[in-house]
């Protein structure tokens, strides 16, 4: 299966695919491309020190969010991605991205959705007073981290927690789910019913 990740920073989720299919663990996934949305992402030197090919599609050179769309969906689809992972992919994608790849794309959120969407995340949870947060990949929809969830892993929150010492140990849990969800939709083994989806062997 042709995989492509969208990137819009430091790439440490983009890592994890790398590592992980270097390593032989994401089945018959291919990462065969990483998008970013903005010239010089440190993501995009990690794409090619593994040999996988790199596009930019700058957000700030399209006039309108519609135009993004199209030119993002015409690169994957050069490309032939067959799954698209947003890997700390920090920009809303519209209907045009949404109807191309639905059931098809998923994004990694430093939180347990539904709480604490968007920007932020950790931020929100301390701020709520939550005991546990948590890293989630979704399914991507229309709406604002939104779509049916494929995996979570949860995490305490410590009194002395900071947005960064939280962030930092969500993303430990990032990292563990995001290759695991990649490979189990790269084997078949997930299936959306009802907006609850079903994951056949679990995530491991
Ligand atoms: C991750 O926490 C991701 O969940 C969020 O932004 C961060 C990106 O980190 N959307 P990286 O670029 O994968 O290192």
């Amino acid at each position: 299966m042709r995989v492509a990740v969208l990137v819009s920073g430091r790439g440490s989720n983009l890592q994890s695919l790398l590592d992980a299919a270097a390593a032989s663990r994401l089945g018959p996934a291919r990462l065969v491309l990483v998008v970013s949305d903005r010239v010089g992402a440190p993501a995009l030197a990690r794409a090619s020190a593994a040999g996988v090919a790199t596009r930019v599609v700058p957000f700030v050179e399209f006039a309108a969010r519609e135009d993004f769309d199209r030119a993002l969906v015409a690169a994957l689809a050069e490309a032939g991605a067959e799954l698209v992972v947003l890997a700390g992919f920090l920009r809303r994608l519209g209907a045009d991205f949404v109807a191309a790849f639905r059931g098809r794309a998923v994004n990694v959120h430093p939180s347990l959705l539904p709480a604490f969407p968007g920007l932020g995340a950790q931020a929100q949870a301390l701020a709520a007073g939550v005991r546990v947060s948590g890293a989630t990949v979704h399914f991507v929809d229309e709406g604002l981290d939104s779509g049916p969830i494929v995996g979570q892993r949860a995490v305490t929150v410590f009194d002395h927690d900071s947005p960064a010492t939280l962030a930092a140990r969500i993303l430990i849990e990032e990292h563990w789910l995001l290759p695991r969800v990649v490979c189990a939709l790269a084997e078949g083994r997930v299936r959306v019913e009802a907006g609850r989806v079903r994951v056949d062997g679990g995530l491991g």
